[in-house]
């Protein structure tokens, strides 16, 4: 397998791109506007055919490439079920499959940082969007964000994979890139709790203002420049 991991470095967002081989198929993960030229290039030198991009959630804090590079290479574009946005070709939901090649990505649907959050799980690795993050969790105060979904999403799937299952967020901060689920079990902060309401009233205790225009950003999905 080849596997790249491509960093936004206004967003801190990784971008994703896996492929069984030179010549064959390519899937990009959580693709970001301002790079679309870096991702095709990548994938030209590499001679793959990008069949497939996907967002693990609605994103707030850059605008998904899913709708450009759609434009320059016809690549199906895919979100979950619920997603308004007009560039997806593809809904997902919960425990359907992605496969480009012979690789499979098993669909997990993740609610709490947002009601579209999704992770893909494949045979040695999962990633998580915002769901889970190294040493962190994904905010849930804004486009209905549920802290007790995201308990759920946590303690109910992403927790009981095999402990040395690789994690591989849409996000990091601090510059780590990889993790384990029995890593994070140990050591994440966030999932030292008793029970779902000690996880809810921890998410409220972190929640912070949120300055932004939410609504100008969820019309910026597609990748249409806000005028905020
Ligand atoms: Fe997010």
């Amino acid at each position: 397998m080849i596997f790249g991991q491509i960093l936004d470095p206004q967003s801190f967002t990784y971008t994703y791109v896996v492929a069984k081989r030179p010549g064959g198929e390519a899937l990009l993960i959580d693709p970001v506007l301002e790079n679309t030229k870096q991702y095709v290039s990548l994938i030209d030198q590499l001679d793959f055919k990008l069949v497939i991009a996907v967002d693990t959630h609605t994103h707030d804090d850059h605008i998904t490439a899913l709708g450009a590079l759609r434009g320059l290479t016809n690549c199906a574009t895919a979100m979950g079920e619920m997603t308004k946005a007009d560039c997806v070709s593809v809904r997902f939901s919960d425990n359907d499959k992605l496969r480009i090649d012979d690789i499979h990505l098993q669909i997990l649907y993740t609610p709490g940082h947002t009601e579209d959050s999704y992770s893909f799980l494949m045979a040695d690795r999962v990633f998580t969007g915002d769901t889970l993050l190294i040493r962190d969790t994904g905010r849930t105060d804004f486009h209905n964000g549920d802290p007790a979904a995201q308990y759920d999403s946590l303690f109910g799937k992403l927790l009981k994979l095999p402990t040395e299952t690789l994690v591989f967020p849409a996000h990091d901060y601090n510059g780590m890139t990889v993790s384990t689920i029995g890593e994070e079990m140990r050591y994440n902060p966030r999932l030292q709790v008793a029970d779902k309401q000690a996880y809810i009233d921890l998410m409220h205790s972190h929640n912070e203002p949120y300055s932004r225009d939410l609504t100008a950003s969820a019309k910026r999905s597609c990748g249409y420049k806000s005028a905020a």
